[in-house]
């Protein structure tokens, strides 16, 4: 696969692609739902005996909090989507304009690949839907922290309830790291500027 606009990572005086606040909260939603993920691999709500006194129960107490947070991310982000039509059509073009996202589909058809950066295209569109998606786990294991039983006490019907529909997207959020990560990992290969959004000082 090729690269149009390839460029090096190496070239230290140029400008950042990405405004601060895209790589504030890139930083806070990239590494808070990536906690998220593998802390749910080994955690364990033990709505019984509530006591933390295992690895395993803390985690699920960082689980809880580290949510939380990236709740707030999330939050913010979305302020910014409201506020800024030409960061609202880069992730969501339902108005158009449409070219750049069937442009990136014939380089892909042709084995090529989009340069990175904050533009309208496939890749956003698919940051977008990646958005959507975590916000909806935010929402739902916010909802999730005010109905946890206190005191030991049983979890309630309410929260019963509550727990599928948290879990019933987690497999897609995996499905989107997944994907994510490996076109960091392919555009990285290339030596494409793609480090650029981890670079929160300049
Ligand atoms: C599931 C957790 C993650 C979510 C929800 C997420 C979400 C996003 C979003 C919304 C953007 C667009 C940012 C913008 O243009 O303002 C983006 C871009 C990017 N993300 Fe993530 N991210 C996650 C995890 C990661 C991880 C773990 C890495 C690297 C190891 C990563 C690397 C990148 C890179 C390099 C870009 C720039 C891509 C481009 O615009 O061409 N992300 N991500
Ligand atoms: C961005 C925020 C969050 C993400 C991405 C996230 C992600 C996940 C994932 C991937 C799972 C595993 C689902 C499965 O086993 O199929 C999970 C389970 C769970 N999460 Fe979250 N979570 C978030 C926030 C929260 C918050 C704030 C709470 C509040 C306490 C919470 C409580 C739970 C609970 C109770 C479970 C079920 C555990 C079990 O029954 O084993 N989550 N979460």
């Amino acid at each position: 696969m090729s690269l149009k606009n390839n460029s090096s990572d190496s070239d230290a005086d140029r400008e950042n692609l990405w405004p601060p606040e895209a790589r504030w909260l890139h930083a806070g939603i990239a590494a808070g739902v990536t906690i998220q993920l593998f802390s749910s691999l080994w955690m364990t709500p033990d709505w019984q005996h509530a006591d933390y006194a295992s690895f395993t129960q803390l985690l699920f107490s960082f689980h809880a909090w580290v949510g939380l947070t990236t709740a707030l991310f999330l939050l913010w982000q979305w302020l910014w989507i409201a506020t800024s039509a030409p960061v609202r059509r880069q992730f969501f073009p339902f108005m158009g304009p449409w070219h750049p996202i069937f442009n990136d589909l014939r380089l892909l058809l042709r084995g090529q690949l989009q340069a990175p950066g904050p533009a309208s295209g496939l890749a956003a569109l698919l940051h977008g839907l990646g958005l959507l998606l975590v916000s909806w786990m935010a929402l739902t294991g916010t909802v999730i922290f005010f109905f946890l039983p206190q005191g030991g006490t049983p979890p309630g019907a309410l929260l019963q309830n509550l727990i599928p529909l948290h879990k019933a997207l987690s497999n897609l959020v995996w499905a989107y790291w997944i994907g994510h990560v490996g076109m960091f990992a392919v555009h990285l290969l290339r030596r494409d500027r793609i480090l650029d959004i981890f670079r929160l000082g300049s």
